[in-house]
């Protein structure tokens, strides 16, 4: 007999329990996440690290129905970076097909959940069919109102930053663009993430406490969730997602100010 699922132990009503218990008022409009831990997941199994991949995106399945269900606004996913050309072929093509296969089997799916896909990163760079499919992925969903799932993918923070200036230097020797009009959210706009909130919460699971070259302008004051080293990212579940929420919920903001309530 399942006696814990009997006496409400079990993982799903736990899962409803940490629902419940996230207040539906305070939740981060935009959350991105470092999907780490894919190859560690496979070779604990002894299998190919594209099963790994392969896991990751079932893992993303229940993410995204979660960000649907709670209303966040954005949902940014760290899917393939400009340092990753760097790993064997074989793993990049894999990781390539696995987006395409992706979006082409769930794009109806999303759409009828009312997601709308926009991709951050140098997608030119990429390869012909997978850059064809995200590009369809953008216009088949690009009325859509609901979360906004920004893929990263060819995608590098200083890469992004220092197309930005070129965009800038170019729009002042244009006169397009005055000096004394640049500021810090005029920067923002010639990022990939221009229109797009700041991120809230940035996860990365799998214990590495760093931000890799992702998001590094936008994250100046995100709140940053690293998880255990035991949690690969193909574990990470609606529970665990939850559990990141509620830990947000707790954090204070104060954007180099003081926290109200201590202020005198
Ligand atoms: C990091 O794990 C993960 C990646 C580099 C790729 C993440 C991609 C996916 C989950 C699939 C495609 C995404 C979408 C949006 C469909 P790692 O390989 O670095 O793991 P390791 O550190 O354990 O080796």
């Amino acid at each position: 007999m399942d006696w814990k699922a009997l006496l409400g132990l079990g993982s799903s009503s736990q899962t409803a329990r940490l629902f419940n218990k996230v207040n539906k008022k305070h939740i981060p409009k935009h959350i991105a996440i470092i999907m780490d831990g894919n190859g560690r997941w496979a070779k604990a199994r002894n299998l190919p690290r594209e099963t790994g991949h392969r896991q990751g995106v079932e893992a993303l399945r229940s993410i995204i129905e979660t960000c649907v269900e709670l209303k966040v606004d954005h949902l940014t996913l760290f899917a393939f970076s400009t340092e990753n050309w760097k790993r064997p072929e074989r793993e990049i093509q894999a990781l390539m097909s696995l987006l395409v296969e992706y979006l082409h089997k769930e794009l109806p799916e999303l759409h009828k959940n009312g997601v709308k896909i926009w991709a951050l990163g140098d997608i030119d760079g990429l390869p012909s069919n997978t850059a064809q499919e995200v590009r369809k992925a953008i216009k088949h969903t690009e009325k859509n109102k609901g979360l906004q799932v920004n893929i990263a993918i060819n995608y590098g923070s200083r890469a992004e930053i220092l197309r930005a200036v070129r965009n800038i230097v170019e729009d002042i020797l244009g006169h397009r663009l005055s000096i004394t009009e640049l500021s810090e959210d005029l920067i923002l706009c010639y990022l990939y993430t221009a229109g797009i909130p700041d991120p809230d919460l940035l996860i990365r699971t799998s214990g590495e406490m760093r931000l890799s070259n992702f998001l590094l302008y936008q994250a100046a004051y995100t709140e940053l969730y690293f998880t255990d080293k035991k949690l690969l990212w193909p574990d990470f579940d609606k529970r665990e997602l939850l559990k990141a929420i509620l830990e947000y919920q707790k954090r204070v903001r104060k954007y180099g100010g003081i926290d109200e309530q201590d202020g005198g």
